[in-house]
């Protein structure tokens, strides 16, 4: 296959779109990114990575990394998180409150910001240092031992974090937070702070294409696992713009308000695209623009 000139295809498709939509504003820190910036990245299952564009530039990978986090609780704790949260999609914002108390601080899924929580809060409990063990995790898979926190995003999140605490106190109301909310949200700016580029956040999530296996060979999760990782960014990976995902793309997605959006095509590659300019549900303009392209040039939906 040739990644390349596909990839520059698909840049040439979407440069209209580049700069498109709004740079995250909620984050401070994020507001001041180059919103013209755009990179591309497709990480074969054989280990071959292509990129165009900014493609190995670092970004905040900011919800990206609740896929690789439910990823590391599946790992070491099976099924029990489904006790606590549950994996259908919300229907609303990735932030939003509403459904939290008719549903009795249980999220729809983990990736809304509340089920990220809980997974992290999880996390934390099993290692004793959730955002650590996530940066040590991604720095292995994406064989990137640079990977660092972004200090200032990480603080500009915490500082204007009400709404998140607002979630994860709520929750701690209903008994499903284990830790306190301090560090449950700590941890989880810490780990939504954390800095990749495309080539990065590909090769990492190469075991979602994999079935589960790592690069080398090696074991992460069971067939069954990724198969329901993947299941769960396919129906709930980016919000309330999941059936428009999937209407469009076609693949199991994780998006974050970075700008950066990871897709799986199970069995042939992981993909990263990003672009900063969001639409008004959280997902880069141009990153979904791209996706829709490459799936539509290569016929690689899952449909
Ligand atoms: O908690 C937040 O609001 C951010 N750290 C992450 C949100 C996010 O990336 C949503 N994705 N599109």
């Amino acid at each position: 296959m040739d990644y390349q000139g596909l990839l520059e295809e698909v840049a040439t498709h979407v440069a209209p779109h580049i700069g498109q939509g709004e740079v995250a504003q909620y984050i401070p820190a994020l507001a001041s990114v180059d919103p013209r910036r755009f990179g591309i990245a497709v990480a074969d299952v054989d280990g071959t990575v292509t990129g165009v564009g900014d493609w190995e530039v670092p970004f905040s990978v900011q919800s990206i990394s609740k896929a690789f986090s439910l990823a590391l609780v599946l790992e070491q704790d099976g099924e029990r998180i489904w006790r606590r949260v549950g994996r259908e999609p919300s229907g609303n914002p990735f932030n939003s409150l509403v459904q939290l108390e008719y549903e009795n601080g249980i999220p729809r899924n983990p990736f809304i910001n509340a089920g990220a929580l809980v997974v992290t809060d999880r996390l934390q409990t099993l290692t004793g240092d959730a955002s650590t063990t996530m940066l040590e995790f991604l720095r292995a898979e994406s064989g990137n031992p640079d990977l660092a926190f972004d200090q200032a995003v990480a603080a500009s999140e915490s500082e204007h974090g009400d709404r998140n605490a607002a979630l994860a106190h709520f929750m701690a109301s209903y008994g499903n937070l284990d830790n306190p909310v301090t560090t449950v949200l700590e941890h989880y700016f810490w780990q939504c702070s954390i800095e990749m580029s495309c080539r990065d956040l590909a090769v990492a999530g190469g075991f979602l294409a994999r079935h589960g296996l790592r690069a080398d060979g090696s074991r992460l999760l069971s067939p069954r696992q990724a198969k329901r990782i993947n299941a769960v960014m396919l129906t709930c990976g980016t919000y309330d713009a999941a059936g428009d995902f999937a209407y469009r793309v076609g693949l199991p997605g994780k998006s974050g308000v970075g700008g950066g959006i990871v897709a799986v095509i199970p069995g042939r590659c992981t993909l990263c695209v990003w672009s900063p300019g969001l639409d008004a549900r959280g997902n880069s303009v141009a990153g979904m623009a791209a996706l829709d392209h490459f799936t539509t040039l290569t016929g690689w939906s899952v449909f």
